[in-house]
């Protein structure tokens, strides 16, 4: 490993924002942005807030993608730290791609909407982070509006995420009343003013026992804060890193995103304490960042980020090595060598063409559907990165072709687009439907869609009496047996594993109990 390749590893930082939809991800992506130079002003990113909206907004934003949305991954500088945040879609019916987002990612900032506290997504998306011990920073947001005592947050993430909170700043007031914060680590008041939407907000930082902050508070108001910053430093358990690193702890913080109140401290934050790319498991040994070779998998694919080409954008998180343009990368599931001349990383909202790339970094290489999610690229070490999981989808249904003779476009259609990892597609043992399986509603229409758009192909998707998918995972020999026996009820997805699509759980424990060598599973790593 060169000098180089260590100085900028540990000056890394990847990262995803989660939280339940309207917590303030978006704002609060746009102000990091913002705080981190990549946006002269706010307002740039707020076209995205489309994709939790009515139907019709999101497939225009489709419709407009790599014209103007499209940022899977933002890079920035702040500090001297490099950061790569990364985007997770708001919506819930996209589920899927958020979680496979926070595979990619060495931490993540949680943003919990103060006048609601924990809701269901964010529980779900913090059960991904705690089975990756993923380290979390919190955020309680919209603290200008009426919400929660912070004691009652306190608690409540707590109870609901099973974290102990570690407050790095309290609130003064709330609602009306907010005043600021003070900073538990540094010992000093930062007073809120509000500052709409634009520009960087100029925080005035003061001493508590000085004379302008009981000018500013009000005695009354001194004295309680010094009895809860006393109280506080009683009961909250110290910033320990290794806690923190395990996703044990979460350090919180209280703000505004819309007030650009409270970022610049969540920022300075994940330079301090979120940890620079680590290891990563594989199936054969696990591979450290300092390694001289390359290494990276795929955790997304992106398709039309440029109207003009049938392209697809698979987006690799680097894990070991120095990424250098021209150089030859191994696609280890086809084995075949490629030179990758057309890398592309995201700096702010411009595409360019990499030079050099560390890991952390994410890479976004232009390809026409050979490359999918999961696979693993290296310098010709035949290994797989693990812990990619494609998840069981919950709602099905049956593509119908409108004409006939386009059984062929369709066909294709439905595999690129499945391929991209929203939705998956599964195929009878015996017939010739093609079954999609989604986790959102949403999904069926956005596919519907881009077939008539992209494929030139007009179909729907009628409802079938399916309702559980699972994976068969066990010898060859074994789900012969089962296939001879429950025909009717087994499938191969796209990538010919093997799975029952039953109308219930009972017909699924069923086959359980009768082949008790096979186990069925809700996750599947597609290696
Ligand atoms: P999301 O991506 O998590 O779904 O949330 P988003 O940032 O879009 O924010 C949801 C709503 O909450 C937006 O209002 C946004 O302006 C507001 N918001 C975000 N942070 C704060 C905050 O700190 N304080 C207050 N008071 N509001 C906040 P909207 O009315 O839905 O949209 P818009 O009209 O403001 O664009």
């Amino acid at each position: 490993m060169s000098v180089e390749q260590d100085r900028e590893t540990r000056r890394r930082r990847t990262f995803a924002i989660i939280s339940h939809p309207d917590a303030g991800k978006t704002t609060l992506t746009e102000k990091l942005l913002l705080y981190g130079g990549a946006i002269a002003t706010a307002g740039a990113v707020k076209s995205r807030k489309a994709d939790r909206s009515a139907r019709s907004d999101f497939m225009e934003m489709e419709q407009q993608r790599g014209i103007s949305v499209s940022t899977a991954v933002m890079s920035f500088e702040y500090n001297n730290v490099a950061m790569n945040l990364l985007d997770t879609p708001g919506h819930n019916d996209f589920s899927e791609d958020t979680y496979r987002t926070l595979t990619a990612v060495d931490a993540v900032l949680m943003v919990i909407d103060s006048t609601k506290g924990v809701e269901s997504q964010t529980k779900k998306l913090l059960e991904v982070c705690r089975l990756k011990r993923t380290p979390v920073i919190t955020m309680m947001n919209k603290l200008d509006l009426e919400g929660m005592e912070p004691l009652d947050l306190v608690d409540n993430l707590e109870k609901e995420l099973g974290m102990a909170c570690v407050p790095m700043t309290w609130p003064i007031g709330k609602g009306r009343e907010f005043k600021g914060v003070f900073d538990l680590r540094r010992n000093e008041v930062h007073f809120y003013t509000s500052s709409l939407h634009h520009k960087k907000n100029d925080v005035e930082t003061i001493d508590l026992h000085s004379e302008r902050a009981a000018q500013l508070l009000g005695a009354n108001e001194v004295s309680r804060l010094r009895e809860d910053v006393h109280m506080l430093q009683e009961l909250t358990p110290a910033m320990d890193q290794s806690r923190f690193n395990g996703g044990q702890i979460t350090p919180v913080f209280f703000g505004s995103a819309l007030n650009n109140f409270g970022v610049d401290s969540v920022l300075n934050m994940i330079c301090d304490i979120a940890p620079p790319p680590g290891p990563r498991e594989t199936t054969t040994r696990i591979i450290e960042p300092d390694e001289e070779n390359f290494t990276g998998f795929v955790f997304k694919i992106q398709a039309n980020m440029d109207r003009n080409h049938r392209d697809r954008m698979a987006f690799i998180r680097i894990c070991s090595g120095v990424f250098t343009r021209g150089m030859t990368l191994h696609h280890v599931r086809t084995g075949k060598d490629t030179i990758i001349r057309n890398a592309i990383t995201f700096l702010a909202r411009n595409r360019n063409l990499v030079e050099t790339a560390y890991p952390g970094d994410i890479i976004g290489i232009p390809n026409h559907g050979t490359i999918r999610i999961g696979d693993t690229f290296t310098q010709g070490e035949k290994l797989q990165i693990t812990g990619i999981p494609s998840f069981a989808p919950e709602l099905f249904r049956r593509a119908r072709l409108k004409d006939p003779l386009k059984a062929k476009a369709l066909s294709k259609g439905l595999e690129q687009v499945c391929e991209e990892g929203a939705a998956q597609l599964f195929r009878p043992i015996s017939g010739s439907d093609y079954i999609i399986g989604a986790l959102g509603e949403l999904q069926f229409q956005v596919i519907a869609s881009r077939l008539e758009n992209e494929y030139r192909v007009n179909a729907d998707f009628e409802t079938i009496p399916r309702n559980v998918c699972r994976w068969i995972i066990g010898d060859d020999a074994t789900k012969k047996q089962i296939i001879d026996r429950y025909a009717y009820d087994l499938f191969m997805d796209g990538s010919g594993n093997l799975c029952i699509l039953a109308d219930n759980l009972f017909r699924c424990n069923q086959i359980a109990d009768k082949f008790p060598e096979v186990t069925l599973a809700r996750t599947m790593e597609q290696l």
